[in-house]
């Protein structure tokens, strides 16, 4: 089982961006702790993080065939972006939104999401657990469908 983890924008600045909402951890520790856990479960992560669009855009495109699930944490796009929803409808694989922080606790512009609705589920508010927690669900989705 091979699994894609997406970030989008901003997201190579945790760490040291707005750490009372976004944590200590940096992106890389989190992909790390990640990649041990999917390891004990036998499944392959791969990662990719960009702060443009298009480049997100085309990491889906080619993702087709490539994995079973996405896990997606778009950032801001995910409030803006018809193009990446519209590149998951494309390639029709099931894909996971993720966020660190809750968005709906959040300014009222951060409620609307593009994504939510073209996705399996939304896995928000747990800070680096919420990727944890869509590893297991990612895990537990391809196994049903097996
Ligand atoms: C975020 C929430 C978004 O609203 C924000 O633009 C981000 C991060 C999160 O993980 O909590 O950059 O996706």
């Amino acid at each position: 089982m091979r699994i894609l983890f997406i970030n989008g924008p901003n997201l190579n600045l945790l760490g040291e961006r707005e750490t009372p909402i976004y944590g200590r951890a940096t992106l890389d520790q989190i992909n790390d702790k990640i990649r041990d856990r999917a390891r004990e479960a036998g499944v392959e992560v791969v990662f990719f993080q960009s702060n443009h669009e298009g480049e997100i855009v085309e990491r889906i495109q080619k993702a087709k065939g490539q994995f079973e699930v996405l896990v997606l944490n778009p950032a801001a796009f995910t409030h803006t972006s018809v193009a990446i929803r519209d590149a998951l409808l494309a390639v029709g694989i099931p894909a996971i939104e993720v966020h660190l922080s809750n968005p709906a606790r959040r300014e009222a512009f951060r409620r609307r999401s593009l994504i939510s609705d073209v996705a399996v589920g939304t896995i928000s508010g747990f800070g680096e657990e919420s990727y944890h927690l869509a590893l297991q669900a990612a895990i537990r989705l391809v196994a049903k469908k097996g």
